[in-house]
């Protein structure tokens, strides 16, 4: 069935208004953060019109409902990523601190053990690797901008402890084959993290399917609010880390005399007051995901991107990087004579949003020889009309900075 973007765009409020130029808005910046639908919006305000209240702490009704909210948003996380278990849901404040958590957890590597990323990462999957003592190796990419599956199992070992990567490079959309490398990963006794950052909001994500150990995410990458999100994973392993953040909530046994005890998984890792209006949101956001017929949404997103390339490749000015890699609904493009903040600013004249810059991956520029670019990222409620609008816009940089 063909996805109708117009009526899925009506429950998104935002795309209804226009811009400081006037212009009516035209997101192409769904990589940087997916517009937030009424549900979810409603979600939130009901939770704080209703069940406002702290969790773990009241045995009064208000804070058992908020509670209710909290631990039936985990289970329905749970269920829509297929892990095995509730308490493999760790709920944080988006992916930057799921990484953060789990580099924490690995303070007594050596030089010589290893951890492997992908040329393509995102700062938040480089730094927090880069604090520890192991020493990291980088999986380049192939000509295409692929994830080069030879170079990583040159570089795999019995050395290598943790294997840390996107699902979806957010500069090139690029899709890593996940399962191939958490089998491989795990053929050598390493870990397999997955950044899930530009995964969850395009489709159903199956974490035993991909078999990674760890999926890392953010709600305002999926149609929910921001400062919050969660991080999946294998209880077995989350069993064998120690609290990160110590605090409220999170222990069995406090005193002066003694080492503290703490709560089971995955409270253990939820020290203080949560984001509890943003977990109402994101257990919204998933049921609003679990609603999207995703084929179709997928075939008219493939579209998008399709005519927004070929758009782009008819402007003799325009360089597409890594046009032929598996990639999901995101361009980077650069242009022979504009900087990319210059084409943003003119585009966001036109009332377009595009992000231009490094998008956080400065070794991937450095890779493809560039200081940054403009990315197109679509979401489902973009339209083939917003799509043909770019072509108004790149005439209008032609105009302005090649002089024409
Ligand atoms: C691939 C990737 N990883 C990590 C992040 C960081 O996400 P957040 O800022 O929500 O923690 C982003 C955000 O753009 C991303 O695209």
């Amino acid at each position: 069935m063909d996805f109708d973007a117009q009526r899925f765009r009506r429950q998104f409020p935002i795309l209804g208004t226009r811009n400081r130029f006037d212009r009516a808005l035209i997101y192409f910046d769904n990589g940087a953060t997916v517009q937030v639908p009424d549900c979810v919006i409603e979600a939130m305000a009901h939770h704080l019109r209703t069940h406002n209240a702290n969790v773990h702490r009241g045995v009064y009704g208000l804070s058992e409902q908020a509670e209710v909210v909290y631990e039936s948003t985990r289970r329905e996380i749970a269920q829509w990523v297929n892990a095995r278990e509730a308490r493999e849901i760790i709920f944080n404040s988006g992916t930057t601190e799921g990484l953060n958590f789990l580099a924490s957890q690995f303070e007594t590597l050596t030089s010589e053990d290893e951890i492997i990323l992908f040329i393509q990462e995102h700062h938040a999957n480089i730094l927090p690797w880069q604090r520890l003592r192991g020493t990291i190796k980088v999986v380049a990419m192939t000509e295409a901008g692929d994830f080069d599956i030879d170079d990583f199992e040159r570089k795999l070992s019995k050395h290598t402890k943790i294997v840390s990567l996107a699902h979806i490079g957010n500069v090139l959309g690029t899709i890593n084959p996940i399962k191939q490398i958490s089998k491989m990963a795990h053929g050598v006794g390493a870990i397999c993290i997955v950044d899930g950052a530009q995964s969850l909001g395009h489709g159903r994500v199956d974490v035993r399917e991909m078999d990674c150990d760890f999926f890392a995410t953010s709600a305002h990458k999926c149609f929910g609010p921001m400062g919050v999100g969660f991080l999946y994973g294998r209880a077995s392993l989350l069993e064998k880390f120690k609290p990160y953040h110590l605090g409220g909530g999170m222990v069995e046994r406090v005193a002066f005399d003694r080492p503290a005890t703490f709560r089971d998984i995955p409270t253990c890792f939820e020290a203080g007051t949560p984001n509890i209006v943003g977990i109402a949101g994101l257990g919204e956001a998933i049921r609003f995901l679990r609603g999207i017929d995703w084929p179709s949404a997928q075939d008219h997103g493939e579209n998008l991107k399709n005519r927004a390339l070929k758009i782009l490749q008819q402007n003799p000015s325009i360089e597409v990087l890594k046009p032929h890699n598996r990639r999901f609904e995101i361009i980077s493009f650069v242009h022979k004579y504009a900087h990319p903040h210059d084409i943003a600013s003119i585009f966001d004249s036109e009332g377009i949003a595009v992000r231009a810059g490094h998008h956080c991956a400065k070794p991937l520029m450095k890779a493809l020889g560039v200081n940054g670019t403009v990315r197109l990222s679509f979401a489902p409620y973009n339209s083939e009309e917003e799509v043909e609008a770019l072509a108004a816009a790149l005439e209008k940089v032609d105009r302005i900075l090649q002089k024409k």
